[in-house]
């Protein structure tokens, strides 16, 4: 495939409507979802991406029903449990961005675990955005910036400064943001970093959204014709 993206990001949406369409638990749809979060991982890896990252859970979803968060936390317990091997043996590093204090130690230590195991694999990134919101990230790195260089310091920083206070420090921004279930808005996803993004919206719910429709994003992407604000 020629003009594949660097970087793809993916804001994972319908998992609840998919399970309502079918009459059962919100639940439901999140558990088909992890099934497409495995397929587009292999999918991404297929077609050469170097960085695929996922909207995982975002600052207000800490907002649900307490039993859907719990359950949604469980799950990723579940999926970093059971994807140890493939990833490893797939050269994918894992990474988790987001406000980790808010997670449980539990959780904590699983992640850490998983970043230290595959922290060798050079294949493709895979970053999973739990606790994360464009508007906190952007936040925390004003706040340390500030704490380092001080106001004479904050005075004469450049964007490309900036960018080594985000979360998102050392990763390229994404050239291609893909969002499932009809939904055309960025949710307070990666503010900063979307500046010169390209956007597919698909009207696919996420536990639909397999290989085939992956790369279909990915033709579309390559079809684009990418000038930064300059004349070509
Ligand atoms: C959006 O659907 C989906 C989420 C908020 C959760 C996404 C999580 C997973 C797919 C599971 C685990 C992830 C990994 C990386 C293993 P929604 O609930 O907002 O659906 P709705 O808009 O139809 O209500």
């Amino acid at each position: 495939m020629n003009n594949v993206p660097q970087h793809v990001s993916i804001i994972m949406d319908g998992n609840g409507r998919w399970a309502k369409a079918r009459g059962r638990e919100r639940v439901y749809g999140h558990l088909e979802g992890v099934e497409s979060v495995r397929a587009v991982t292999e999918a991404a890896v297929e077609a050469g991406v170097r960085y695929l990252s996922l909207y995982a859970f975002s600052e207000e979803n800490w907002n649900r029903p307490q039993a859907e968060v719990d359950r949604l936390m469980e799950l990723m317990m579940e999926a970093i449990r059971n994807e140890v091997k493939t990833l490893m043996d797939n050269g994918v590093r894992f990474v988790v961005l987001g406000n980790r204090a808010r997670l449980s130690a539990t959780l904590n230590k699983a992640i850490d675990d998983l970043m230290e195991k595959t922290s060798a694999c050079g294949r493709m990134t895979l970053i999973v955005f739990l606790s994360y919101s464009g508007q906190w990230d952007i936040l925390q790195a004003m706040k340390k910036a500030a704490a380092e260089r001080g106001s004479e310091g904050v005075r004469d920083m450049t964007a490309e400064d900036f960018g080594k206070y985000l979360v998102t420090s050392g990763i390229p921004d994404p050239d291609l943001l893909i969002r499932t279930s009809g939904e055309q808005r960025i949710s307070n996803y990666l503010l900063w970093q979307c500046a010169y993004t390209e956007f597919v919206f698909t009207d696919v719910l996420w536990p639909d959204f397999r290989k085939p429709e992956f790369r279909a994003a990915l033709e579309t992407y390559a079809s684009r014709d990418r000038r930064y604000g300059k004349v070509k």
